[in-house]
């Protein structure tokens, strides 16, 4: 299967969790990973998040000046089956262009930005990322950052859609039984099943660690 290059960031606490209990944004990250973060984003051709992210945190999804030198804001991708992103959502805002996929029609108005393109789903009822992936290359997007959440995570790696996952661990404890973490879905029950990774490079930066993997296949 062709597709683009596929890397995953995102922020954890040490006890592996990405958001508060209820699903709400937590200052997990330091202003290194934050730094890290927008130039891994402005390296990349797309950065993609699901509608579950959009919904809680409001994300803008651009390149912030403060942090790199001449930003190029990458397309914003977001997998909405049902086209719940609010048209006031920052995500969809005039600065950068946004693809949708969905799977239904969209009976909201969004920008000449948006474009909201109809993909088939998989047994779940979610995007199928394999025709999503595919569909990109039309976009001449070949490197994608991929920012979760949870939801989206645990179907990347799931798949085996990943090349690179950088997880930055910060110094904090969330906790909660039901506090989102960084894979969740069904999680996997046979050691057959297991998402293998490679550890590429570790960092301390700032207070924190960055890890680098990559994927076994
Ligand atoms: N710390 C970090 O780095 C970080 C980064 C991002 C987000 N977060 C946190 O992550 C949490 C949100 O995670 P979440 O799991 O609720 O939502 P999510 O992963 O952002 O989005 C999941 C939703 O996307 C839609 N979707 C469509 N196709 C999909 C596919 N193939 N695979 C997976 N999802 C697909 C589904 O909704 P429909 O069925 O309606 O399409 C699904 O429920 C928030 O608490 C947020 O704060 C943390």
């Amino acid at each position: 299967m062709k597709r683009p290059y596929v890397i995953i960031n995102c922020a954890m606490s040490a006890d592996g969790k990405i958001a508060s209990p209820t699903g709400h944004q937590l200052r997990i990250s330091n202003e290194e990973d934050i730094k890290s973060m927008y130039n891994l984003r402005n390296s990349n051709d797309a950065v993609l998040v699901g509608v579950g992210t959009i919904l809680s945190d409001n994300p803008k999804l651009t390149v912030k000046e403060q942090y790199v030198k001449n930003p190029r804001n990458p397309i914003r991708i977001i997998l909405d089956t049902h086209c719940r992103t609010k048209p006031n959502s920052l995500a969809v805002d005039e600065n950068a262009k946004t693809l949708i996929f969905a799977n239904e029609e969209c009976d909201k108005k969004y920008g000449d930005n948006v474009e909201i393109i109809q993909c088939g789903i998989d047994s779940e009822g979610l995007i199928d990322l394999e025709e999503m992936l595919e569909k990109l290359l039309n976009y001449e997007i070949n490197k994608l950052m991929v920012e979760g959440g949870s939801t989206i995570i645990w179907n990347f790696l799931k798949q085996g859609f990943v090349d690179d996952l950088f997880v930055f661990i910060g110094p904090v404890i969330i906790g909660g039984k039901y506090t989102p973490s960084m894979a969740d879905g069904e999680g996997i029950t046979k050691n057959e099943n297991i998402v293998n990774l490679e550890v590429v490079d570790v960092n301390k930066i700032g207070n924190g660690i960055l890890v680098h993997y990559r994927l076994i296949k």
